[in-house]
């Protein structure tokens, strides 16, 4: 399997990078592929909302490095989106990149994209991990509709993910079934 991480944390060594890290490692264990994509790392543009791709083209008009990781989803069997909660949402990096999926879609609104496993990572100051649930749940229907289908939420507070039980076993249980 080919796997994707798209995480919006500048942070390299933070903690949002290092669950997608972990999950990739465990992957691999398995005989499986990828890569993480640190979006801070890119030279990143929004979406211009010219429309380009809902009705002249099927592909987004910006010539960036983000078009061409959206041009590499089709051959990506799962796709883990990963970001830090800032200001009670995800990064500005990340959204970027959610913003700029709007080119998998039709002029019909269907999706271009065949479905995707998807695995949604968060990482937050606050110790509440319902705190932010309808933003996660926002994200995850967000992603629903383009076919990236999130099929679990995995919630980080704090730096010390590797001793919380609930990540960990999120992790283990997803990494079981590629
Ligand atoms: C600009 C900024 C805004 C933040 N806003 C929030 C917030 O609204 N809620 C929260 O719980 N944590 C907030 N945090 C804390 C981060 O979510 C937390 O440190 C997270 O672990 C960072 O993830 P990372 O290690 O992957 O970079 C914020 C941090 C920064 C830098």
């Amino acid at each position: 399997m080919r796997i994707t991480a798209v995480s919006g944390s500048p942070r390299v060594e933070g903690v949002t990078n290092s669950i997608l890290l972990d999950i990739l490692e465990k992957a691999a264990e398995k005989g499986h592929f990828g890569k993480v994509v640190v979006l801070n790392r890119l030279e990143l543009h929004g979406c211009q909302a010219c429309g380009y791709c809902r009705t002249e083209g099927d592909k987004c008009a910006v010539d960036d490095k983000i078009s061409a990781l959206i041009e590499e989803l089709p051959e990506t069997d799962v796709v883990l989106v990963g970001s830090p909660v800032y200001m009670g949402n995800v990064s500005a990096q990340l959204k970027m990149f959610i913003d700029r999926l709007y080119c998998l879609k039709d002029a019909e609104r269907k999706p271009r994209l065949k479905p995707k496993r998807c695995l949604l990572v968060f990482a937050q100051g606050a110790g509440d991990k319902a705190y932010y649930q309808n933003m996660f749940n926002q994200v995850k229907k967000t992603l629903d509709g383009y076919n990236l289908l999130v099929e679990d939420i995995i919630v980080a507070t704090g730096k010390d993910y590797k001793s919380d039980p609930e990540v960990q076993k999120k992790v283990e249980h997803f990494c079981s079934t590629l």
